[in-house]
């Protein structure tokens, strides 16, 4: 509330102009939503064309064309048994519209008593209260924390500062699926509904990605008490990190799986709950309707924006870009800023991808919190014509600093060796400015 912004007024390719002409490589799409860049031709003519046909229709009484042909484009990229979809406008909404379908699912299912949901520290999952509820982040929890229904946390698969040094990765792994397993028990496997995460845990942790074998190991834990496996794809899906979904490359199919942000690339607000065959078959058979809806839920234009987006990704074959790029983008990081003293970790998938911040590489220590390294780096990097998405708490909640790089799906070699350059630079001036 305190601060001026600069007016943004165009955009071109991955970059920003604001009102003075100054250019701005965005590395992070935006909040790691803008996957297509900011001057996407197709996308705007498909809004433009659908709006002037016909904008909007109440999901209640029409289905329309955008809709039936976007949820089958999904259907098509998303692996087999995800086959329906419900569309909501943004992450937040599309994540409380998955819990409750959930809950639904299991009193038409004629287990009523699983109304407890089992989440994992350090990740976020939206500011309504029922995704805040879910949600570890301690900050963005800390103001409403009484108000927020009873959730459990478990640990988050975050090898590089919670497992063990005489711990092997497997190790690691089944101590975790032990963990999770300890506390279904604990609470009575018949009271869980579900258990939410992100398959790459992004703003709260900096682009943390599961280890090998990871989620197969939860979700047969999962599997054998019953409960629901809510990917929260919001982040990571619609191509992020090289696949449409990313738990596709965890090689487990979730019950439910949330998308926003890229679905609609910044062009229309959108998102979507994919519905596996066991959810929407028993709602279906025993009750027959989702006791849930929005106005806007499945609005024809962001409908036909999303469709021109997903059309863009197949087209161009831009999951395959996304894997180059993001190879390149991570190697170029790594041979510039492997050895900083200050870079404790870089880390992620595709073109998701993080760098943790240390005061000092051996022991990993943070810098101060009151320091807010973090906001150091983006104003650094915002003066320099670089927008990167860096966040505190990365550690334990409070202490910590990471940098989310999420660029457009777009981006060439010359971004790539753009955003090391001025990242490194502004890492540099970050770190003087909090020793100062
Ligand atoms: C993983 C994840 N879940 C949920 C959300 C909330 O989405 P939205 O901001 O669109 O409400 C976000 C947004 O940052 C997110 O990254």
């Amino acid at each position: 509330m305190r601060k001026p912004y600069p007016v943004a007024v165009a955009g071109d390719g991955p970059y920003i102009i604001d009102k003075e002409g100054k250019r701005y490589l965005d590395a992070a799409s935006g909040a790691g939503v803008s996957s297509l860049g900011y001057s996407d031709a197709a996308v705007s003519a498909a809004i433009a064309r659908q709006a002037k046909e016909l904008a909007y229709v109440y999901n209640a009484y029409f289905t329309t064309e955008p809709a039936e042909q976007l949820a089958q484009a999904l259907v098509e990229m998303t692996p087999k048994g995800l086959d329906w979809v419900f569309f909501g406008s943004g992450g937040s909404e599309s994540m409380d519209g998955a819990l409750k379908m959930a809950l639904q699912f299991h009193i038409d299912n004629g287990q009523p008593s699983r109304r407890t949901f089992i989440s994992r520290r350090q990740s976020y999952h939206g500011c309504a209260l029922g995704g805040l509820a879910v949600s570890g982040n301690v900050i963005r929890r800390m103001l409403f924390e009484d108000v927020l229904m009873q959730v459990e946390f478990v640990s988050p698969c975050y090898a590089y500062r919670e497992m063990e040094s005489q711990e092997t990765a497997d190790q690691y792994v089944a101590r975790l699926a032990q963990e999770l397993e300890d506390t279904i028990l604990r609470l009575g496997p018949h009271t869980v509904a579900a258990f939410i995460a992100e398959p790459v845990v992004g703003a709260t942790n900096g682009a943390v990605p599961a280890l090998p074998g990871y989620f197969k190991a939860i979700k047969a834990v999962l599997d054998r008490y019953g409960i629901l496996f809510i990917a929260d794809e919001i982040l990571t899906g619609s191509g992020r990190t090289g696949t449409y979904l990313s738990i596709e490359q965890d090689e487990v199919t979730p019950d439910l799986v949330t998308l926003a942000k890229g679905l609609g690339a910044g062009y229309q607000p959108i998102s979507a709950i994919l519905v596996s065959d066991r959810v929407f078959n028993v709602i279906a058979d025993r009750r027959g309707y989702f006791i849930h809806g929005h106005t806007y839920n499945a609005s024809a234009t962001p409908c036909a924006a999303a469709l021109a987006v997903i059309t863009q990704i197949r087209e161009r074959d831009l999951l395959a870009r996304v894997q180059q790029q993001g190879m390149k983008l991570r190697g170029a990081l790594q041979d510039r800023l492997s050895q900083h003293p200050h870079v404790g970790d870089i880390r992620g998938r595709g073109l998701l991808i993080g760098l943790e911040l240390v005061r000092e590489r051996e022991s990993k220590q943070t810098f101060d919190a009151q320091a807010m390294v973090w906001a150091q780096v983006q104003q650094q990097a915002m003066a320099r014509g670089l927008i990167c998405y860096p966040m505190g708490g990365t550690a334990d909640g409070m202490n910590g600093d990471h940098i989310l790089l999420a660029p457009p799906f777009i981006i060439d070699d010359v971004h790539i060796a753009e955003i090391v350059d001025t990242l490194a630079v502004s890492i540099d001036a970050a770190v003087a400015n909090a020793a100062a």
